[in-house]
């Protein structure tokens, strides 16, 4: 069976994708097999770099008025892409070269907290200000639009009245880290590898 290659997509850090690779180390059926970001110098590219992975920098001209870069990511043959932290609305050939391939994640309990602007601290601060009892993780499938697609996978943490911000993102990126991996590993078995 030809192994299942996942390619990330990161902007930043890139924490989520090190608890990928860190999952699917000793799985020879699963191979990162291109980290993709679009910021020259993020973290994620140096987590490449020391684990021998593949990048690739993509610019934002080819991206949204090229041809959004669908040959080279096609040769990977990729069973997934994953959006871990890509802050980039994927262009409608992409989506449509990959269907039912493209997943991302985001920090919150879509719908709500959701759509363009709202990623990393901002999601959590306004989650705070509503004074929402709980905050959580949504894992999706992705579409043309931002935080739109079916959803694969939810869960919740409670939000405590001394939570700020930055105590409430600690809480979710936790989950976040012990989730993504898993679900992933889940998409991949029921779904043809190629
Ligand atoms: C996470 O908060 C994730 O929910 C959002 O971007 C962040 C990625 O963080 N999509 P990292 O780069 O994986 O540390």
């Amino acid at each position: 069976m030809n192994p299942g290659s996942i390619i990330i997509f990161a902007s930043g850090t890139g924490s989520n994708a090190q608890k990928i690779i860190d999952f699917f180390r000793n799985d020879p059926a699963v191979r990162i097999s291109l980290i993709v970001s679009n910021k020259a110098g993020a973290g994620v590219l140096g987590i490449a770099e020391r684990e021998g992975i593949p990048t690739l920098l993509i610019e934002k001209e080819r991206f949204f008025q090229g041809d959004a870069y669908v040959d080279v990511l096609s040769a990977y043959q990729p069973s997934l892409i994953v959006l871990a932290g890509f802050l980039w609305k994927l262009p409608p050939a992409l989506v449509k070269a990959f269907p039912q391939k493209i997943i991302n994640i985001h920090p919150a309990l879509l719908p709500n907290y959701g759509g363009k602007g709202m990623y990393g601290h901002f999601v959590h601060e306004a989650v705070i200000n509503a004074k929402e009892p709980e905050s959580g993780i949504t894992i999706h499938y992705v579409d043309e639009l931002y935080d739109h697609g079916e959803y694969i996978f939810q869960t919740r943490v409670p939000v405590a009245p001394d939570d700020t911000a930055e105590t409430l993102a600690r809480k979710v990126l936790k989950l976040e880290h012990e989730h993504f991996p898993r679900v992933i590993q889940s998409l991949l078995l029921t779904q043809p590898v190629q």
